[in-house]
């Protein structure tokens, strides 16, 4: 598939399930709150931008906590959702590999199983993306879900829909942040509850100061 056929076809199916989305998950995160919360304590700055913010669960706890953090998603349905549970919240319908510079630099970059939407290609764009977009000792959030292959999946939500997933290791992810600090690495091992029967980690990356 191409980068433009993944971003259509991922972009249709959040389009598709952000009702049941709201109703699958909005305000009950909380095991991934903690890591969200961890990242926000990693860097001194208040500007978050968070990635493929989906109905902004995570953009709305940092918001709350007093950081200034905007919410991008190419999903208008998702958006839609989020502005109606936090209308306090900013948030902007783009692509993530699309961003223009106006929207400037960032002390935190949240990416919330987003990356498993993306596949290598995308990966390493999304890389220089977050190295533009954040500032030096700037720190980026990592949720994803873990494994080894791509694949079609059949949405948990909706088995009617189907979306391009990356299952990663999280090898892949050190080795595009190979430049950057690992501040803490954490994995969750599947308890068969969730969406998918398979390991989560949670990562946070600093990017070093080029001297
Ligand atoms: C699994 S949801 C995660 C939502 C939220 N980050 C969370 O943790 O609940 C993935 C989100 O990424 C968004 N997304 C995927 N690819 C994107 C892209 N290229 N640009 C902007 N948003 C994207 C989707 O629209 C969807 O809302």
């Amino acid at each position: 598939m191409t980068i433009k056929d993944i971003t259509k076809q991922v972009t249709a199916a959040y389009d598709k399930i952000a009702n049941e989305y709201q109703n699958a998950y909005a305000e009950t995160d909380e095991f991934d709150l903690k890591y969200v919360e961890l990242f926000s304590q990693l860097f001194q700055g208040k500007r978050v931008v968070d990635l493929g913010c989906g109905i902004g669960t995570n953009a709305a706890y940092l918001t709350r906590k007093g950081f200034d953090v905007i919410g991008i998603d190419n999903s208008r349905k998702m958006l839609d959702v989020a502005k109606d549970l936090y209308p306090q919240n900013t948030f902007m319908q783009m692509n993530i590999l699309d961003l223009p510079s106006s929207l400037g630099k960032f002390d935190g970059v949240i990416l919330s199983y987003v990356v498993n939407h993306f596949n290598k290609e995308m990966l390493n764009k999304l890389k220089t993306v977050v190295d533009n977009l954040l500032f030096d000792d700037g720190v980026v959030y990592i949720a994803a879900h873990l494994g080894n292959e791509e694949r079609i999946v059949s949405d948990p939500l909706d088995a009617n829909i189907q979306l391009y997933y990356n299952f990663l290791s999280a090898s892949t992810l050190n080795k595009l942040f190979q430049n950057y600090d690992r501040m803490f690495i954490e994995t969750r091992t599947s308890f068969g509850e969730e969406e998918f029967l398979c390991d989560k980690v949670f990562i946070a990356y600093r990017k070093k100061a080029v001297l």
